[in-house]
């Protein structure tokens, strides 16, 4: 009898991204485990028809129509079939020849396809952390419906996970006291609050450990992308605020840690770089090689840990007043940090102004609860309307 693992049928939403190419990364290395049969891309369509060509899937799908009729064309004969628009892509992520999904597209556009892998009752690699931050209980909801699994991606929330003793997404492992998130600090660790104000966005995304996507190279500048999350953490693990700290540690090589009632404190340490969470999340339970090289303790010397400074981070405070407020309040910061980062990095806004942004729209918006998708997207809305608005009187 062959004990070998059937091959795995995966679609990768946002396959043309820095999460994206690491997952294919990995995928390349283990032809007999997995076959690529969706990727996905905004517009794209160069990046996608190389990774079309490599890795043959069954469907590619691009939101711009311009975009896809430029695919399509260059696909020809291939029998790869070019989809577009955003339906495309809920369709391929719940298609059933693709028990795995990566969801690795950025921001609030990887609401909708996130929430359709789940219904299909996906094994999800959650990678796209806005969509818990947005809409997390309805999610989990969801999750518990359908019977999917969530597979955390984020470094980070990966760490937690392999920290923790198996439970369902949302539920409180036994014995656990707190989490304690580990943040890089990002480029500007060491800089004053008037140093930062005129930081251009190619400094921002110049981060000193990680190669990231844009937006999220912004949002470990601003620590924001420490507060989503440390919202994500709660959501995935079922803690309380109080229950999860973020504790700055430049070397990135310890990627969280949990500690238990007994005093126990168990961490995950790793290289960082992207394929080892997401070679876990795609083998778990069993474990792949990811291509990433053995951690040489002895070379990398000693490892700190300090505190968080939220007098020049102010974004992480921001995040933890919307944690503690619940209901609409994650997505209105979320919606609102992404009108700003755009800003910024579209030379609309300078660095600083980032956070004067986003709690310029948290004070203007009541926080409503949150029963259904239609009050979060009805909330992303109004918040995005209200940062544009915010964003003319913020010079900076
Ligand atoms: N990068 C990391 O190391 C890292 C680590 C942890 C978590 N994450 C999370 O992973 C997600 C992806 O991050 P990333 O750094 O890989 O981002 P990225 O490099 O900017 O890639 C984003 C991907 O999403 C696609 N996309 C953008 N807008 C879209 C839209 N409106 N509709 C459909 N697809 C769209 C892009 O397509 P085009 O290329 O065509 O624009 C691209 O494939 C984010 O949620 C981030 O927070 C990233």
């Amino acid at each position: 009898m062959s004990t070998a693992t059937p091959v795995q049928g995966l679609a990768i939403l946002g396959s043309t991204g820095s999460i994206g190419g690491s997952t294919l990364d990995v995928v390349a290395r283990h032809p007999d485990r997995f076959r690529v049969v969706a990727l996905t891309a905004h517009d794209k369509w160069q990046r996608l028809l190389e990774q079309c060509l490599a890795f043959r899937p069954d469907y590619a799908v691009l939101v711009e129509p311009a975009a896809a009729a430029r695919l399509r064309e260059a696909l020809a004969g291939t029998g790869i079939r070019v989809l577009e628009g955003s339906a495309a892509l809920l369709e391929v992520a719940a298609l059933p020849e693709a028990p795995l999904v990566m969801a690795a597209i950025v921001g609030a556009a990887g609401l909708g396809s996130t929430l359709a892998a789940v219904r299909a009752g996906k094994r999800v690699l959650l990678a796209n952390k806005e969509s818990l931050v947005m809409a997390g209980p309805l999610v989990l909801d969801e999750v518990a419906r359908s019977g999917a699994l969530l597979l955390p991606v984020d470094s980070e929330h990966n760490a937690i996970f392999q920290c923790l003793p198996p439970t369902v997404s949302g539920q409180v492992a036994p014995g656990v006291r707190r989490v304690l998130l580990t943040a890089s600090g990002g480029p500007f660790l060491r800089r004053s609050a008037a140093q930062m104000a005129d930081v251009t966005p190619d400094e921002a995304c110049a981060h000193p450990r990680w190669v990231m996507g844009r937006k999220i190279s912004v949002d470990s500048a601003t620590l924001m992308n420490k507060g989503l999350e440390l919202i994500e953490a709660q959501l995935l693990f079922g803690l309380t605020t109080g229950q999860v700290e973020v504790v700055v540690h430049p070397e990135s090589i310890v990627h969280s840690l949990v500690e238990y009632v007994d005093g126990s404190v168990l961490a995950q340490l790793g290289n960082p770089d992207m394929r080892v969470p997401i070679a876990h999340a795609l083998a778990w339970p069993s474990r792949i090689e990811s291509g990433v090289e053995s951690l040489d303790l002895v070379r990398r010397g000693s490892l700190g840990f300090e505190a968080p400074d939220l007098e020049r981070f102010p974004c992480l405070g921001l995040a933890l007043r919307a944690a503690a407020a619940g209901g609409s309040a994650p997505a209105v910061l979320n919606a609102a940090n992404e009108v700003a980062v755009d800003a910024f990095l579209g030379g609309r806004l300078n660095f600083t102004g980032i956070a004067r942004v986003i709690e310029d729209v948290l004070d203007r918006q009541p926080v409503v609860a949150v029963r259904a998708l239609d009050d979060v997207l009805e909330a992303d809305r109004e918040a995005r309307a209200l940062a544009r608005s915010a964003l003319r009187g913020v010079t900076g």
